[in-house]
């Protein structure tokens, strides 16, 4: 696993947004996986800056999300959906129809989940997958306690989860129970995973994930297993790194070019 020490969450945005730019330069029928939350605001923001900017085309992407709140429909002010169009798509040439997130609405979630699956293999799978870490250690909503081989399913969220994500909705109760979310077996199937960690709430989670055992108890490690994973983490989400010096040294010589 990459680890990359920024020193601000704009450098950390910055140096992310690079390797998804990169990646659909050279690809430009890339499949890109998204994930929600503050995490990776910045890195769309500046993928809608190299849009607007520098012309990047996002016209043959195909996108999948890991995740919707079961309940909330598509237009709804704290959908995930309304979240992508507000802080992404609505600024880069993706088609609609091309951008994939799961229903939370759906009469059969089970079916629905299948089809998402589906959708993903249809589309050659994802190419590179963009993570956020929960201050509980999941990705996507892959609670503690998910199989590592799980699939797209429905979830229920954790009281931590609700607490974290409180701060979106009026109050702790409005925030949905469960979650359609994809599976840490779907996430391992991408070719490439991407995390992006910042502030010190996160920095006892990132240490487990990166550092601690492979566990279902914190499904961001999982990531350990995947071949080509790189995570871009702040200092502050790095305080609790054992081997900090050892992943600074590493993107020393990176650069030096060694
Ligand atoms: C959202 C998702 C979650 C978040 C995580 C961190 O699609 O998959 O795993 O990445 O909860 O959320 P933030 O970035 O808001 O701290």
């Amino acid at each position: 696993m990459d680890v990359v020490i920024c020193r601000s969450y704009e450098e950390l945005s910055k140096a992310a947004a690079r390797v998804v730019a990169d990646l659909v330069t050279h690809k430009p029928n890339a499949v890109l996986g998204f994930a929600t939350g503050s995490s990776p605001v910045g890195l769309y923001k500046e993928l809608a800056r190299l849009h607007r900017e520098e012309g990047l085309d996002f016209s043959k992407v195909t996108t999948f999300n890991l995740d919707e709140y079961v309940g909330l429909p598509a237009d709804h002010p704290q959908s995930y959906r309304r979240f992508m169009n507000e802080h992404l798509f609505n600024h880069i040439n993706v088609t609609v129809q091309n951008t994939h997130v799961p229903s939370g609405t759906a009469t059969s979630p089970k079916a629905f989940c299948e089809g998402y699956e589906k959708q993903i293999r249809d589309a050659g799978g994802i190419d590179l997958q963009v993570l956020g870490i929960g201050s509980d250690g999941h990705i996507a909503f892959n609670e503690p306690g998910s199989s590592l081989g799980s699939r797209t399913r429905r979830v229920t969220l954790t009281e931590q989860t609700l607490d974290d994500n409180a701060r979106f909705f009026k109050k702790k109760s409005d925030v949905p129970r469960h979650a359609i979310s994809m599976g840490v077996g779907t996430i391992l199937e991408a070719r490439r995973l991407l995390m992006v960690v910042n502030g010190e709430s996160k920095a006892p989670a990132l240490a487990a994930a990166i550092e601690g055992p492979i566990t279902s108890m914190i499904t961001a490690s999982a990531l350990q297993l995947h071949p080509d994973a790189v995570v871009f983490v702040d200092d502050d989400a790095a305080a609790q790194l054992k081997m900090r010096d050892y992943y600074e040294w590493i993107q020393k010589q990176a650069k030096a070019g060694d």
